[in-house]
């Protein structure tokens, strides 16, 4: 089963994400966060992408399509995997089908996480990281049991550098025509599902109720 996760930044993708990982058994590939461990390796494409990241920009998509690349290279594509923020634009829409068509692969289903803009700001605000393990918190919504420390590994909580009030309105400013652009793509290619929906659980019984009706 091959999946990607479609939302503005705040929606759930990575929290959706590590929860379909864990229960389908595919491998979960998020370009965030390989672009962070790149960033923080210092490697000349985390370099590269740290100053887009910084501003709220998006990477250029050669950046974010080599990832990908690499990551199919090295996972067995057999397995299957839930793809989290990418792709983030048309181009690397078509590219990915082309990528995937080559490989002999497709994706078999979309996920729009449909969340009001408005709730988004606070959320990404409040939002705690584990650089360790990759859990992610908020200080709200889903506090870990204890303050600053990650309740899976131990290891200390942090603020996303990209997290700040004024940087996250840019990205979702960014990101919502794009969105839109992959939503009718995908809704064209008829592998489109839209999950709505409040809470963490509730969206993600709905995620796993339209798998069911595939698998
Ligand atoms: P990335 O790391 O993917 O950031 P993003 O798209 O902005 O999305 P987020 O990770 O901020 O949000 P999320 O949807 O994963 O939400 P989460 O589950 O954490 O990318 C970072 C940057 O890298 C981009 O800005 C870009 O520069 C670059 N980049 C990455 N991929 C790229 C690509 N393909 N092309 C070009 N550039 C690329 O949840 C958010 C918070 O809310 C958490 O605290 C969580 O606990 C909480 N929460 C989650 N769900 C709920 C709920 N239902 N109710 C209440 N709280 C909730
Ligand atoms: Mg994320």
């Amino acid at each position: 089963m091959n999946l990607t996760l479609l939302g503005l930044p705040g929606a759930g993708k990575g929290t959706q994400a590590k929860k379909i990982s864990r229960d389908y058994n595919i491998t979960h590939i998020a370009t965030g966060d390989i672009f962070r461990i790149l960033i923080e390796k210092g490697t000349p494409l985390g370099k590269r992408a740290e100053k887009y990241i910084q501003q709220g920009k998006l990477v250029p998509d050669d950046d974010a399509i080599q990832i990908v690349k690499e990551e199919f290279s090295r996972i067995d594509m057999n397995t299957g995997f839930v793809l989290d923020g990418f792709p983030r634009t048309l181009y690397q829409a078509e590219i990915l089908t082309e990528i995937l068509d080559d490989m002999g692969y497709r994706l078999d289903m979309v996920f729009f996480i449909k969340v009001n803009p408005e709730e988004l700001v606070e959320r990404v605000a409040g939002r705690r990281v584990c650089l360790n393990c990759g859990a992610t918190f908020h200080i709200e919504y889903n506090p870990p049991k204890k303050e600053g420390i990650c309740d899976l590994c131990g290891d200390e909580l942090i603020q996303r550098s990209d997290d700040q009030k004024d940087t996250v309105r840019k990205r979702i400013e960014i990101h919502s025509n794009k969105v839109d652009e992959l939503v009718s793509y995908y809704k064209d290619l008829g592998i489109l599902r839209i999950i709505t929906g409040q809470s963490i659980e509730e969206i993600y019984s709905n995620i796993k109720m339209a798998i069911e009706v595939e698998l």
